[in-house]
Formats: structure tokens, C-alpha cells, sequence
């Protein structure tokens, strides 16, 4: 049930035309006049209704300290729809069993369910095989896998691997520490004071070394959105895979991964609005058969005695023990939600918020913005000259304002532009003008009394 569909508003009357229509060009005048009128009712100002979006989020409506909540703090985790919690509520209710290996109904109905999820997330990021997409607990789970299981066959003494110096901590120490183990070394792809890549220093660091390049798809700290097609052509000309962290990318726009050919693609189910203690790990289907099992157990097997274990085909193969069933589930009802939305038209909208915050914050005075790269998802990063960022988020939190303090998991960035840490801001599609005008008074508030 698309949330915004031209059919909750025309439709009926167009589709009664549409069914009378006789001839093929009338019905062809017929769709472009209702794409277009859906386009632009989907892209206008008015037409994100705001008041049905936040009432799909319960928590939305709750205050905290006494004011009404504003929950700016969406890249840490989204809140999640109605949709996601009743999905979770009916399996508990109604298909709880564990999956794969049960010959009774329960185990079936929830087992058809987990695989369906993966088909969801499957034709969501366009990966060629439902076997490509491996559950996981999240981006941290999906990068150590890869790390440990592609470290252990194709990494060596004196090989390289490349990140860069804006990612997160969990796209760094698993590279870090097996670089530690192997004897290989880190290399890392150096940024400019607007928080962007410098890409000719990273065309130099490519070479018949580099055996892999781990890199952010978008800044959580900093919102830059990387030119990831060209990162990974570039890789790809000298046959080095890429392991793009897809965390804080899914939630605001679209991903194609047979289109950008990544080789490996992750992300967390809790930043797009799905349940925690899930996530996903995209590997081409070449890799993830190359590759040897990470942790092993229950569900990774096709034969076990104490000689020998055959070990199970993909995606079984990397799927040790019982999985996060409802977490599966509920991250595939956070996507048909987050698709009866469009991704195109939430991303129109952030970035409608992005300007209105950035415009805002620039008129403070002693405002500094982290991150100003040309193209940035509705992520900002500041800091107040003269004030620690955790005190001005405690005042926020007193007025209900929930805004993110400290390093973001993102200690090398903080050193790069020589801060303890930043203020940051995370947008969702359910937040709105009116509560950025609140969040702008309340910063106000907040500098007035620290200083
Ligand atoms: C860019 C990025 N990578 C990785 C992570 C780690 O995600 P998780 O804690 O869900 O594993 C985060 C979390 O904030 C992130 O923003």
C-alpha cells in the first residue's frame, strides 16, 4: 500500500478511464499524466505527508524531560514503523519455531518467511542471487566476517589494504588487526577540510600490493556521500575487490549493487528502520564461494563426523547457528515500508532538510559545521567555539532534543580537524522543519547558558 500512491488521491477515477480506455495511445496519455501527477504531488512540499509518516512511528509521539520529542539522532539507529513492530508481534504470536531443518508447520511457515526476507533484501539491492545476501548481527558482524574469512585465504605478508581516514572504527580495526596478523599494511585514503576524498592520492596508493579497499558509501560524522562507482572502477582496473560499508547509505538512498559492482556490500538492519541484532552482508557469489567459514556450528553443515565436515552450500555456509528469525523479518517489512515511501522521493526531502539546517546553523555565531562536501547526505557534524560538545547535548536533551556527541566511532577524523568531538545531527524522512526551528532555539538556548 504505497503510503503517498496517486491512488489514494486520483486513482480511482484514472483507473476507471484507464480500464474504459480502448486504444493504446489514450491509455498511454492516460499513465504519463498519472506519473507525472504523482511525480510532482510526491516531490512537492506538501505532498510528504508528514502527519501520517510520524504517526507510523509510536515513538515519535512520546516526549522526553517534559517536551515533545525531537529525535535527531537517526544515523546511531532509526526508529521503526508500526509495520516493522507488528511484524515482529506476529511472529512471536503466530510463526516462532526455529527454521531450516524442521519437518513440522511452525518450523515451515517460518522458515518460508526467513527466505522470503532474503529475496526482499535481495530485489532491494539488486543482488543477482538470494544466496549473495547473508544475514548477519550487523556492519560490525558483516566487515569482521569478510575481514577474518577473505584475510585468512587471500591476504599475505606485505600486502596492502586500503580505507580511508573518514570511516568508521568498525570498517578500521578488523582491517587494523588483520593487517596486525598478517603481517600486510594499512593504507589510508586521505580527505581535504571539506570532509572529501582525494582521489588522486587514492589512484597512487592503488597497486599490484593493494588485495582490498574497505571504504564508506557515506560519512556517518562528516555526511559525505563518496563517488562510489568511480572508487570501485578504479580498484577494479587493477582487480582489487571492494568492500563498501553501506551503514549510514541505506536509509537515505537507493542501492544497486550489480550497478555499482561492488564485491562486497554491508549493512545494519537498525539504521533502516528495522529491528537491532541484524544485518546484512552482500559478497558476490565468485567471492563468497572462494571464501572459507568464518564461524562454523549448528546450520553450516551438510555432513559432520569426527574425521571430516562437509560444509553447506552459500548462503548456509556463513550462517552459524540459530539466526536472528524475526530480525530477518522485521528488517523486510522496514524495507517495503521504506519503499512504499521510494527512496528517491526521501532523499528529495533530506536533502530539502539538509539545506534548511545547514542555513540555520551558519547563522550562529561561533557555529563551526564538520563537513561541508559538495555532495552529503542530511548528516551534520558541528562544534561551538569555546564549548564542549557533550554540554551543549546535555541542555539539548533537557528540551527533548536528541543529538549525538562525542567521536562518532570516528577517533583518526576528530584528529584530523583537531576536535574532542563533534555535535551531530542525523536526519530522518519522519523529521521536519518545525523541529529543526526547535532544535535551532534550543542550540541558542544552550550556547546563552554555557557561556
Ligand atoms: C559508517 C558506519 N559503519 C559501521 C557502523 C557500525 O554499525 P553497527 O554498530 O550497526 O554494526 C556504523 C554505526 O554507526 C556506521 O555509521
Amino acid at each position: 500500500m504505497p503510503i503517498y500512491s496517486i491512488n489514494s488521491i486520483i486513482g480511482t477515477p484514472l483507473k476507471t478511464l484507464y480500464l474504459k480506455g480502448k486504444n493504446l495511445l489514450f491509455r498511454i496519455i492516460l499513465n504519463f499524466v498519472a506519473a507525472i501527477m504523482n511525480e510532482s504531488i510526491l516531490l512537492s512540499k506538501t505532498g510528504f505527508d508528514m502527519e501520517k509518516i510520524r504517526a507510523d512511528f509510536p515513538l515519535l509521539s512520546r516526549s522526553v524531560n517534559g517536551a515533545a520529542l525531537v529525535y535527531f539522532d537517526s544515523g546511531a539507529t532509526a526508529q521503526k514503523p508500526q509495520s516493522v513492530i507488528d511484524a515482529l508481534d506476529h511472529y512471536y504470536k503466530y510463526q516462532n519455531a526455529n527454521i531450516h531443518r524442521g519437518v513440522h508447520t511452525l518450523s515451515q511457515d517460518a522458515t518460508t518467511a526467513y527466505e522470503a526476507a532474503r529475496a526482499t533484501i535481495q530485489k532491494h539491492i539488486n543482488a543477482a542471487h538470494a544466496h549473495e545476501i547473508i544475514f548477519t548481527r550487523g556492519t560490525t558482524d558483516s566487515i569482521n566476517l569478510v575481514a577474518s574469512s577473505f584475510g585468512k585465504k587471500f591476504i599475505s605478508k606485505g600486502d596492502e589494504i586500503i580505507v580511508s581516514a573518514m570511516e568508521h572504527h568498525s570498517n578500521i580495526l578488523p582491517w587494523q588487526q588483520l593487517c596486525e596478523e598478517k603481517e600486510a599494511i594499512l593504507k589510508v585514503i586521505p580527505i581535504n577540510e571539506a570532509g572529501e576524498l582525494l582521489m588522486d592520492e587514492y589512484k597512487k596508493l592503488l597497486s599490484g600490493k593493494t588485495k582490498m579497499v574497505a571504504i564508506t558509501h557515506i560519512s556517518n560524522t562528516l555526511g559525505t556521500i563518496n563517488p562510489i562507482n568511480e572508487i570501485i572502477k578504479l580498484a577494479h582496473a587493477k582487480n582489487i575487490p571492494v568492500l563498501v560499508d553501506g551503514a549510514q547509505a541505506v536509509a537515505h538512498t537507493s542501492v544497486d549493487v550489480q550497478a555499482m559492482d561492488a564485491d562486497f556490500y554491508v549493512f545494519s538492519g537498525h539504521k533502516l528502520f528495522g529491528p537491532t541484532g541484524v544485518g546484512i552482508l552482500y559478497g558476490k557469489e565468485k567471492w563468497l564461494n572462494a571464501m572459507p567459514t568464518y564461524q562454523v556450528g549448528g546450520g553450516t553443515i551438510k555432513t559432520v563426523t569426527f574425521e571430516k565436515t562437509e560444509y553447506a552450500d552459500l548462503p548456509l555456509k556463513f550462517e552459524a547457528g540459530t539466526p536472528h528469525i524475526e530480525g530477518g523479518i522485521g528488517l523486510a517489512a522496514a524495507i517495503d515500508y521504506v519503499n512504499a515511501i521510494g527512496l528517491k522521493n526521501i532523499a528529495a526531502y533530506e536533502h530539502e532538510l539538509l539545506l534548511y539546517v545547514t542555513a540555520a546553523l551558519e547563522k550562529i555565531e561561533g557555529v563551526k559545521i564538520i563537513g561541508t562536501a559538495k555532495e552529503k547526505a542530511s548528516v551534520i557534524s558541528f562544534v561551538v567555539a569555546g564549548l564542549h560538545p557533550f554540554d551543549v547535548g546535555t541542555i539539548l536533551d533537557q528540551l527533548g532534543i536528541a543529538v549525538r556527541t562525542g567521536h562518532h566511532c570516528t577517533q583518526p577524523l576528530m584528529n584530523f580537524y583537531c576536535v574532542p568531538g563533534t555535535i551531530r545531527v542525523s536526519l530522518a524522512f519522519y523529521n521536519t522543519k518545525a523541529e529543526i526551528d526547535l532544535f535551532i532555539k534550543g542550540l541558542e538556548r544552550a550556547i546563552k547558558m554555557l557561556r
